[in-house]
């Protein structure tokens, strides 16, 4: 991709994955193991095309009311792509870092999570966020209460450093698929100048060129960031 400005850091809400299933007549669950295998086809391509940082929203806090029997399946997943099939995450080569609160999984679930963060933790060139029972709203009162504990008003600079995200930077791009237009208390602090694309596509259909036109797209927009911008 010549002449592109590449997002330093992209972000995807990767919806659409059980009316993928539904639109073949599978169970939702063929949706998300398709869904997981297309995260890690298009998180490889955006590393291969120069983005140092990409972050999944693999499960948010407020999916964690789905049906037992969903969720089982979800947890399977992760027991896989954390156990198993781990190689098909840590051959990306990137830093693993988990976003979320993920002691409420099982425990063995937990472990392998850890055990992949660890076995990631010396790769430097990228870095990979999967959020797990991630929530924003919780996040942003968690960090308020970490302010309030230590007694002292915060400003923007020390309460990003209270954030699940300290220490890196914001979003440029954030893409959903799925054809729904809104972020579902995804990343909402950090998300305050990021650019947003929706594609119709369902998350497993979502392929490596709709990622590309979702850059080109991106590269073309004027950030102003509440400034007049170029002429
Ligand atoms: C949204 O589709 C997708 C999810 C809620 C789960 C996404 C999870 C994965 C892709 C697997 C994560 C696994 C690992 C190993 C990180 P939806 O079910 O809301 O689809 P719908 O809107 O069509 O019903």
């Amino acid at each position: 991709m010549r002449n592109i400005k590449l997002p330093a850091h992209i972000a995807f809400i990767m919806d659409g994955n059980g009316r993928w299933a539904k639109r073949r007549f599978r169970p939702r669950a063929y949706g998300h193991k398709m869904g997981v295998q297309n995260m890690t086809k298009i998180c490889s391509h955006a590393f291969k095309l120069g983005i140092p940082i990409v972050t999944v929203y693999a499960l948010s806090t407020e999916n964690l009311s789905r049906p037992q029997d969903e969720l089982d399946e979800l947890f399977d997943l992760i027991r896989l792509y954390f156990g198993k099939k781990r190689e098909k995450l840590t051959e990306l080569q990137v830093k693993i870092n988990i976003l979320g609160d993920i002691s409420v999984l099982p425990e063995d679930v937990q472990q392998d999570i850890l055990a992949v963060t660890e076995e990631t933790a010396h790769y430097g060139e990228g870095l990979l966020n999967i959020c797990i029972n991630y929530g924003a709203r919780q996040e942003i009162v968690r960090a308020v209460n970490t302010a309030v504990s230590y007694g002292r008003f915060a400003d923007e600079a020390s309460f990003k450093e209270l954030l699940s995200t300290a220490g890196i930077p914001d979003p440029d791009l954030i893409v959903r698929t799925g054809g729904e237009v809104r972020l579902s208390n995804f990343l909402l602090y950090q998300a305050a100048y990021a650019e947003l694309y929706f594609s119709k596509k369902m998350w497993p259909a979502f392929g490596r060129r709709d990622l590309e036109r979702a850059i080109a797209n991106y590269s073309a927009r004027d950030r102003r960031y509440g400034n007049i911008g170029r002429k």
